[in-house]
């Protein structure tokens, strides 16, 4: 029966309304009891589909006459942060690691090329160097260059080349005694040769060159080869190999991934790199922005937490290739709100929790009023003069700032007293964020949120990751939430099941999904209060990650969208202005309808009424809609269903078991039924015509 696939095909219709006589008597119930019931029933996990015999289970009646809360047109974003390789090795497409050999290990990610009997040495220099802020360089001396003597880059866990896909090859370089040439070869498995090319360095002061690759075969697990082809001595420095392809620096699949979803904003650059173990190690906006090559690298927090998962980074830094400016520019590209996160002067209260006393907290809050010049000021402002000068003479038009990742204590809301005055002093439109720690209740987060209240922050960032049932259940979690004071910012948020094996990930299963799309009807339907939500993390490297799960995994070639990316897609997708409100009527015996969750909102610009259900049941729903207040439909819907076994998931360079299926649906009048198969997210679009007099 058409409605009642899995998978819907192209063009169905929806089920006509139910005949009176098909009606069971049913319990009304406003949408915030449901919630409370569907709550007060566990989520029992994952359980066999149940075949038995079905019963029309529940009336949904939407009125979409009066239209309640403004959504956040920005509602739904991303959250980047620099873990498991989503910078350096991911989003930024750079495939030479430690290009400046300036890591720890001079020459971490480099090894010595012999071709046939060649003979020579490396060696790491830093007499008068090229950059002087990165003063490390290599020089190359070849005795016997036989087929070759050189260097060669490893990549990120290997580069990924793929055929047809030009790379450009910068790099600084200076000859010794005479001129030499300088052979780059792009090497596959068994020493394949995937490119090459030559430049002649006949400069000895430093000079830039430019050379293009152009792969003639596919290899994931590409190398860079840059060998003498004669006796002499050659320095390099700042070797960059990058696609052509890569827009702003970003790695073309995943950025049309994150551009799909259609964040409406992205929150940078983490997460608990932003505190750093201690002070030294906190993220740093000015260290990041200006000449590329002149930004010097940091060990990444993640390189040895490892959370209790993962694996030991030895390699893991942060380059800050992708730094301030180009998160901006990531922003501006997606066409998303730029949301940073900066130190409030407390590491990690994980780890060491160090803390700058308050009489030396100045440099903090001034970086936070400079990042806003950078971000905001005119090109003739001393930080907007910079932001011009790296090619965005426009402003970015930052709005939000987070004090702070996850703190907590009196100690912090001291610390967010003296940034919150000083930046609404200057610049009262930036909406200030305070954290709400790292636990979703308790007595800090109490404390938290009356110390945030008292001070007038803007919103409150609050985190999340629990088991899948903690989501189904906490789908009511903002209903009763204060609807004066700050404003909620879900800022990390992710279902974590149980291991399949300890070290092994936790699974990106179509269940945690399933739980975060219930938990998100919640966040919606409280609009008014729950202004900005992401998902945590955002990227992740399946040879060098540090968190699981997490929204989007890529290996050197490819990236997969998980269950819980599609949910975050089509809930931003699917955005509406304004929330309707909705009304859930259960047939008395109806206990399987306790998994219904379920969010309406009209769209103003289409005129559409936007209907988000959840059937967290193992078993079909019938579900019957009642649109009140309009007389006619335009005849056609628009249909999602995101629907799969509890255990799916999507793994790199596989074929994806969870994606939805769209189509388009007739719609009877402003009264049908719909099947929701079980265990599924379906999404209608409703488009109005006729309003009732
Ligand atoms: O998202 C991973 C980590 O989880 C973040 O860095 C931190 O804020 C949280 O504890």
């Amino acid at each position: 029966m058409a409605g009642r696939a899995l998978r819907p095909s192209r063009h169905l219709s929806l089920n006509p309304p139910l005949r009176r006589d098909d009606k069971v008597p049913v319990r009304s119930i406003r949408f915030a009891s449901l919630l409370v019931l569907a709550a007060g029933i566990p989520w029992l996990g994952a359980q066999p589909p149940d075949r038995s015999p079905r019963v029309p289970s529940a009336v949904l009646t939407v009125d979409a006459r009066k239209p309640g809360a403004a959504i956040n047109p920005a509602m739904w974003g991303v959250f980047f942060e620099d873990i498991n390789f989503a910078a350096d090795g991911g989003l930024w497409a750079e495939l030479v690691k430690n290009r400046s050999f300036e890591f720890p290990n001079r020459l971490q990610g480099w090894f010595e090329v012999r071709r046939k009997h060649a003979r020579g040495t490396m060696t790491i220099q830093d007499e008068k160097p090229a950059i002087p802020e990165n003063p490390h360089y290599l020089r190359l001396q070849s005795q016997a260059p036989d087929e070759g003597y050189g260097v060669g880059n490893e990549g990120f866990r290997g580069m990924g080349v793929k055929a047809g896909e030009a790379l450009r090859l910068t790099l600084w370089a200076r000859r010794g005694a005479a001129p030499v040439l300088l052979r780059a070869t792009l090497r596959g498995a068994e020493n394949r040769i995937l490119a090459g090319g030559q430049v002649r360095v006949d400069s000895p002061v430093w000079a830039h060159f430019e050379l293009q690759l152009d792969p003639a075969a596919t290899d994931p697990g590409g190398r860079l080869e840059l060998t003498l082809e004669g006796p002499g001595q050659v320095d390099l420095d700042a070797v960059s190999l990058m696609p052509v392809a890569a827009k702003h620096g970003f790695r073309p699949d995943l950025m049309r991934l994150l551009a799909d979803m259609k964040p409406g904003f992205v929150r940078f650059p983490g997460g608990c790199v932003v505190e750093g173990h201690d002070l030294a190690n906190r993220y740093q906006w000015k260290q990041t922005v200006g000449p590329v090559d002149a930004r010097r690298p940091m060990p990444n927090r993640w390189l040895d937490n490892l959370a209790g998962e993962g694996r030991f980074a030895a390699d893991y830094q942060q380059s800050f290739q992708l730094g301030f400016f180009e998160f901006f520019q990531l922003c501006a590209d997606l066409g998303a709100e730029p949301l940073p996160v900066l130190s409030c002067g407390m590491a990690c209260q994980f780890e060491t929790g160090e803390m700058v006393p308050l009489d030396r907290l100045e440099p903090f809050i001034q970086d936070a009023l400079d990042l806003i010049e950078f971000a905001n000021g005119a090109p003739s402002s001393r930080w907007g003069k910079l932001r011009a000068a790296m090619g965005h003479a426009a402003p970015f038009g930052l709005k939000f700032l987070a004090v702070g990742n996850e703190q907590w204590g009196p100690e912090y809301l001291d610390r967010f007293s003296r940034f919150e005055q000083a930046i609404k002093a200057k610049h009262p439109q930036i909406q200030i964020i305070g954290s709400a720690g790292p636990w979703m209740g308790g007595a800090d987060f109490d404390t938290l949120w009356a110390g945030l209240r008292a001070r007038k922050a803007d919103l409150v960032d609050e985190h999340y990751y629990a088991p899948p049932a903690w989501f189904f259940n906490n789908a009511h979690r903002y209903d009763a939430y204060p609807r004066t004071g700050p404003k909620v910012f879900a800022g990390e948020y992710a279902a974590h099941p149980a291991r399949p094996a300890p070290g092994a990930p936790r699974p990106n299963s179509w269940e945690a999904a399933l739980s975060e799309a219930a938990f998100m009807t919640g966040l919606e339907r409280n609009a008014d209060v729950v202004r900005l939500a992401s998902y945590a993390p955002l990227l992740a490297s399946v040879d060098a990650w540090q968190w699981s799960p997490n929204l989007i995994w890529f290996d050197s070639l490819q990236s997969a969208p998980t269950p819980s990316y599609w949910v975050q897609h089509l809930f931003s997708g699917n955005r509406a202005s304004r929330v309707l409100p909705v009304e859930l009527a259960l047939a008395p015996s109806a206990t399987a309808t306790a998994g219904l969750y379920t969010t309406a909102a009209l769209d103003e610009a289409t005129r559409e009424v936007v209907l988000k259900v959840v059937n967290a049941g193992h078993r079909p729903s019938d579900l019957a809609v009642r649109l009140q207040g309009f007389q006619s439909l335009a005849g056609k819907g628009r249909l999602t269903v995101l629907s799969a076994g509890l255990a799916d998931e999507n793994p790199v360079g596989a074929p994806p078991k969870v994606a939805p299926a769209t189509s388009e649906v007739d719609i009877p009048g402003p009264e049908f039924t719909r099947t929701l198969p079980p265990q599924s997210l379906t999404i209608l679009r409703l488009p109005l015509v006729k309003e009732i007099p």
